[in-house]
């Protein structure tokens, strides 16, 4: 085996920067342990009798499919005894999980969207895990509570996700750039493939679930009718339309190629404040995509600044490529 493992990256990167302590590269090679298991269940589908649905709703009132619950329990599973962590919280789990008696407490925070893109599971397309990693700004002693989450995207130490698709990929910020992993799968190692991704400022590609335009604000009618005009409208290039419905899988096309992704407010969606979820999806997501040159707002505001006032809070979300979602953001504000 040649290159660098994740372990030898996080050595490397503990040598040159006191915030990255042994403590957050313990819990970051943690995590990439509990993707691998993830990984392997996804990758045995049918035959480990993983597909379809638990039978059971999430505190989002969410069908849970049998693999959102497997993943949410590798995680709470493989972590809890760990030392690093205060306490966690999922997609998954209404109330934030505490840390058993029996384990050491740590000063971290870990949120989660542990398998996301569910609807895709069982049709076989790529599907991912999302996480965020916060300091626990309370002293030791106290028992963690909701509210210690409740920090803003600006405060992460820590985001990043794995895609589970044609090869398992873990992608990884800890607020000095991008970089991404790729499974040996022979080896059972993370292998260093890609250094500090970049988002091109331009695109011509565009990711939005159309079957919602109806129930669009004006500004993102009116942008996305400019996108469609192509060549022959003020916009005067052509675009094209990519939607894979994993938010993982249609983010991580965009730290590779470009592109902008948006889940904008709309009238389904409005009186819960949108469909994505703050803590452990777009903030995470927010985090890579700035740290590789793009941008990430609400279509009014950067996602990273605002401050959450619930565990499961929602919002919309526009991002990716800077000039698009600058774009964007201005007809909201116009
Ligand atoms: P999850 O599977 O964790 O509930 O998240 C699904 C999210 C996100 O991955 C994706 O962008 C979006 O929901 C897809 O929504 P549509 O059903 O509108 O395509
Ligand atoms: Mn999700
Ligand atoms: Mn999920």
């Amino acid at each position: 085996m040649t290159g660098v493992t994740l372990s030898h990256y996080l050595v490397d990167k503990q040598r040159s920067s006191p915030l990255i302590t042994h403590e957050l590269r313990l819990l970051i090679e943690n995590i990439a342990t509990a993707c691998k298991a993830i990984g392997v269940n996804i990758g045995k589908g049918a035959i480990a009798g993983v597909l379809g649905h638990a039978g059971t709703d999430n505190v989002q009132g969410e069908a849970q499919k049998k693999l959102d619950v497997l993943s949410n329990d590798i995680l709470i599973r493989s972590k809890r005894a760990n030392g690093t962590l205060a306490a966690m919280a999922s997609e998954e789990m209404e109330e934030i999980y505490h840390i058993p008696a029996e384990y050491p407490r740590g000063d971290f925070l870990l949120l989660f969207d542990p398998l996301d893109g569910s609807s895709n599971i069982d049709v076989n397309i790529s599907v991912g895990t999302i996480f965020s990693v916060l300091r626990r700004k309370a002293p030791k002693v106290k028992k963690p509570t909701a509210e210690d989450f409740l920090q803003p995207g600006t405060q992460q130490v820590c985001a990043g996700y794995a895609v589970y698709g044609p090869s398992t990929l873990l992608v990884l910020t800890l607020g000095d750039g991008v970089d991404c992993f790729t499974l040996d799968r022979e080896y059972g190692e993370f292998m260093l493939t890609e250094e500090r991704m970049q988002v091109p400022e331009d695109t011509q590609e565009f990711a939005i679930n159309m079957s919602n335009q109806r129930f669009w604000e004006a500004p993102v009618q009116r942008y996305i009718e400019e996108l469609l005009m192509g060549s022959a409208g003020p916009r005067e290039k052509d675009f094209n339309m990519r939607w894979v419905a994993s938010m993982v899988a249609d983010v991580h096309r965009i730290l590779t190629r470009g592109g902008v992704f948006m889940y904008p407010l709309d009238s389904k969606t409005r009186a819960k404040g949108g469909k994505l979820r703050l803590m452990y999806e777009a903030n995470p997501m927010a985090f890579l995509v700035e740290q590789a040159g793009g941008v990430a707002t609400t279509g009014r505001e950067r996602i990273m600044g605002l401050q959450p006032t619930e565990l499961h809070q929602r919002v919309p979300v526009v991002l990716g490529s800077k000039n698009e979602v600058e774009r964007v953001t201005r007809y909201h504000l116009e």
